[in-house]
């Protein structure tokens, strides 16, 4: 046996693993990315018996050409081998077609795992479909919670974890949430704390962003004396409890505008955030606020790394400016991402008007805190689960399937 080379797939003869990787909304491309090229990179060291076949499935549960197509090309992912167009919906509808065609997929396909991403309804559906056909799942960012149960997306992730036979998890407080729920490594579940493959992408790209990325100067901001640029906040705004009541929206809306009187505030706007602020005729109130289009991923790195603080609910943005050592307000009461807020970093500011204009007000002052090195891995998480899910390889291709 080669050294150093998985027990499993030598003994597994010429059948070759086939994985089907569920994706459809925007930081799952992102985050799919990161394991597609560790995939790539294991497949170009060995040879074509032995290679990990991804099949990538798309639910089109974001479809807007900057929620989607541009992560695509950005990232250089292959074409969804299947797009299964399901779209916007209620949550019942959306994951219910995602759901049944999620199961053609796989009858047709008859994957050795299914892997699915973070926690939104196409991560659900797609660990539903295949628990539903026996196909092991395994979840990548499993073991995060916010412990509110209001929040769509802590339902997807608790149901997912539960389903799932391989859980990655990104920290070690993410696989101390799973032990508390009873999931632990051994007896037919495989649970290891991987790192963040999120890290592995930011620490890839932010190089590529610094190079290729025009969007500071694009939006007026002068780039020609700093290696910093810091004459502006950089705002994301998306969780449905923010933008779909409208005491919620207008509240962090009024908090920005005010900080903007003095400083630019740049807000990349979501799409439902942007329905929700046509249906209320907000934007004519925030003159102060910079709305533009959701922006490219490159263009999100180089925003964020040059923003004076960071107000966001989005859970990726967190962690990016943990990395990218920017001040964060997170404009939320929880958060999954304990360890940035533990650090110091991240401040839960909520979504009340003067907490967070305060807040905001002594971001200098946050710059001096940065701890807890190494949280989120070391930026091999990807490579890590391709890893993993060769050595359970044998013991996958034995299991049959019930079709
Ligand atoms: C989803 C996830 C959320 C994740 C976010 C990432 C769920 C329950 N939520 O929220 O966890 O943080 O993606 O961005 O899965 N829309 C468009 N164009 C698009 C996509 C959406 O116009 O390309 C609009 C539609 O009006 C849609 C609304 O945005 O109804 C919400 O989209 P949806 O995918 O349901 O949820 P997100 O808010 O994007
Ligand atoms: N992002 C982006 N463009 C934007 C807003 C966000 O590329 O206009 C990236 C961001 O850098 C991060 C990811 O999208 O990598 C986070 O996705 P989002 O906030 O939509 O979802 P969440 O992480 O909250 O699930």
């Amino acid at each position: 046996m080669p050294q150093g080379e998985p027990r499993a797939l030598v003994l597994s003869g010429v059948e070759g693993m086939k994985i089907v990787t569920i994706v459809g909304a925007r930081p799952q491309f992102i985050k799919a990315a990161a394991v597609t090229r560790a995939v790539q990179r294991y497949n170009q060291k060995h040879p074509y018996q032995q290679r990990l076949q991804e099949i990538l499935v798309h639910t089109g549960q974001h479809y807007d050409y900057l929620m989607d197509k541009v992560f695509f090309e950005e990232l250089n992912l292959p074409r969804p081998d299947y797009h299964l167009g399901v779209g916007s919906g209620s949550h019942g509808r959306q994951t219910g077609m995602m759901l049944e065609r999620i199961e053609a997929v796989l009858q047709k396909e008859k994957p050795k795992v299914v892997m699915v991403y973070g926690d939104t309804n196409s991560t659900l559906a797609g660990a539903l479909a295949a628990v539903k056909l026996n196909i092991p799942v395994a979840h990548v960012e499993a073991g995060l919670r916010s412990y509110n149960q209001a929040m769509p997306e802590e339902i997807n992730r608790l149901l997912t974890d539960h389903l799932s036979t391989f859980l990655f998890c990104p920290t070690h407080q993410a696989t101390r949430n799973l032990l508390r729920e009873g999931i632990k490594d051994g007896k037919g579940k495989i649970v290891k704390k991987v790192g963040d493959v999120m890290y592995d992408s930011i620490l890839y790209y932010s190089k590529i962003a610094e190079r290729k990325s025009t969007i500071l100067k694009d939006l007026g901001f002068d780039t020609r004396h700093e290696t910093r640029v810091t004459s502006y906040y950089l705002t994301t705004l998306h969780r449905a409890e923010n933008t779909d009541d409208p005491w919620r929206l207008k509240s962090i809306l009024k908090a920005l505008n005010e900080i903007g009187r003095n400083t630019p505030v740049v807000l990349p706007l979501h799409p439902r955030t942007k329905k929700m602020i046509e249906t209320h005729h907000l934007f004519s109130e925030f003159k102060n606020i910079k709305f533009i289009k959701p922006v490219s991923y490159l263009n999100m790195l180089k925003l964020e790394k040059n923003a004076k603080a960071i107000l966001t609910d989005s859970g990726g943005v967190q962690k990016e400016a943990y990395w990218l050592k920017v001040p964060c307000f997170t404009l939320r009461d929880e958060t999954e991402w304990v360890e940035t807020v533990k650090s110091r970093w991240n401040v839960l500011v909520g979504t009340g008007v003067e907490r967070i204009i305060k807040e905001v007000s002594h971001t200098e002052r946050r710059r001096r805190y940065l701890k807890g090195k190494g949280i989120f891995g070391d930026g091999k998480a990807s490579d890590r689960i391709t890893q993993e899910l060769l050595k359970h390889f044998y013991k996958l291709c034995q299991k049959t399937p019930g079709f």
